[in-house]
């Protein structure tokens, strides 16, 4: 049985003296409870997926088996990062499963919000599912499970319903962060050598671009609506941004204006921009995004990507604005 509260003796993890001395522990309870036996992990590429994964390749090697599930709502390169940092450097045991096609094809049509987050979650539990029943000899399931998880009723994945596992699924737990705070687990996830903009990435809901990509989902505006999020994400990179606003991305709504480009009238649709500063998501103020960068910003998207011919800032906090629009 698990230990699910934090020691009061136990120390903040804050420096790589603190995480090495950690990841030694945990590497040794975690050879001890998996043995010579296989453990399942399902691998989003988030912080907490990602540095259990870390943690488990130095404790037990091939006995590991990730499977990532591309749902096609993934942001740029990220699904390409998990293959290129799991797959290759780390030389993982990795399933790949890229089921654009099938979530793509099923959120056809579908406008409701509640209903495109079912459809993702419900999608997502079966194709893993089928990937785990393909594989032989599984006898525990690792999961990125945090402190906050297990103290807080109303944190950021009370409404997770990606990434969540089918209940009947009858294998022994691994969770090794399960006592940590987010800032602890990144400063392990950098202690295990795992890339800084993996670590630091920024909180990103399970249904991804689903919840983005407003209204029904078509692949011509899924698309715009990435491309558009990959160019704002560098240009907060570039301008030091990044690692200071807590949460920041695009979403596309299912409606066009009138525009001109190239001379000749081009219908597109806006990309709206959303950067937000919270402690705990419950409430959150509008970052001060300079406006020469806005700028920039708007220039880049309007000129590079297909389909967008307006940008706008939703300067709403929230409340009255979630801080996802659906
Ligand atoms: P809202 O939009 O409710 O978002 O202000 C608060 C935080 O939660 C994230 N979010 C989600 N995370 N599944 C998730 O895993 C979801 O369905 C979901 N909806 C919102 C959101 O990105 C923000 O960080």
């Amino acid at each position: 049985m698990q230990n699910d509260k934090r020691p009061e003796s136990m120390a903040r993890i804050t420096t790589l003296e603190l995480a090495n001395a950690f990841i030694d522990e945990q590497v040794a309870d975690i050879r001890k409870q998996v043995g010579d036996k296989k453990v399942l992990l399902a691998l989003s590429g988030g912080v907490d997926s990602s540095v259990v994964a870390a943690l488990l390749i130095k404790a037990v090697g091939k006995q590991l088996v990730c499977v990532h599930v591309n749902h096609g709502l993934m942001r740029k390169g990220e699904s390409e990062q998990v293959i290129e940092v799991f797959g290759k450097e780390l030389d993982a045991n990795l399933v790949y499963v890229d089921a654009t096609d099938r979530f793509l094809d099923l959120l056809k049509g579908e406008a409701d919000p509640e209903k495109k987050r079912k459809i993702i979650g419900n999608e997502f539990i079966k194709v893993f599912d089928e990937e785990a029943s393909k594989l032989e000899g599984i006898s525990f399931l690792a999961q990125g499970t945090i402190y906050p998880d297990i103290i807080e009723s109303h944190g950021v994945k009370a409404h997770h319903n990606v990434g969540g596992l089918p209940e009947d699924m009858q294998f022994e737990l691994v969770e090794p962060v399960r006592l940590l705070y987010k800032d602890e687990v990144r400063v392990v996830g950098e202690a295990l050598g795992l890339p800084h903009n993996m670590v630091y990435r920024q909180p990103f809901p399970g249904p991804g671009l689903g919840v983005r990509c407003l209204g029904a989902i078509t692949r011509d505006r899924l698309n715009a609506l990435r491309e558009a999020d990959a160019i704002l994400r560098e240009e907060f990179d570039n301008s030091g941004l990044a690692g200071k606003v807590w949460q920041y991305f695009i979403s596309v709504p299912d409606m066009k204006s009138v525009g001109v480009r190239d001379n000749k009238r081009y219908e597109g649709w806006p990309a709206i921009i959303r950067a937000v500063n919270t402690s705990d998501a419950m409430t959150a103020t509008i970052e001060e995004i300079p406006y020469a960068l806005l700028h920039k910003i708007t220039a880049r998207i309007t000129s590079e990507v297909e389909g967008i011919n307006r940008v706008l800032y939703d300067l709403t906090p929230k409340p009255t604005g979630t801080i996802e629009w659906e």
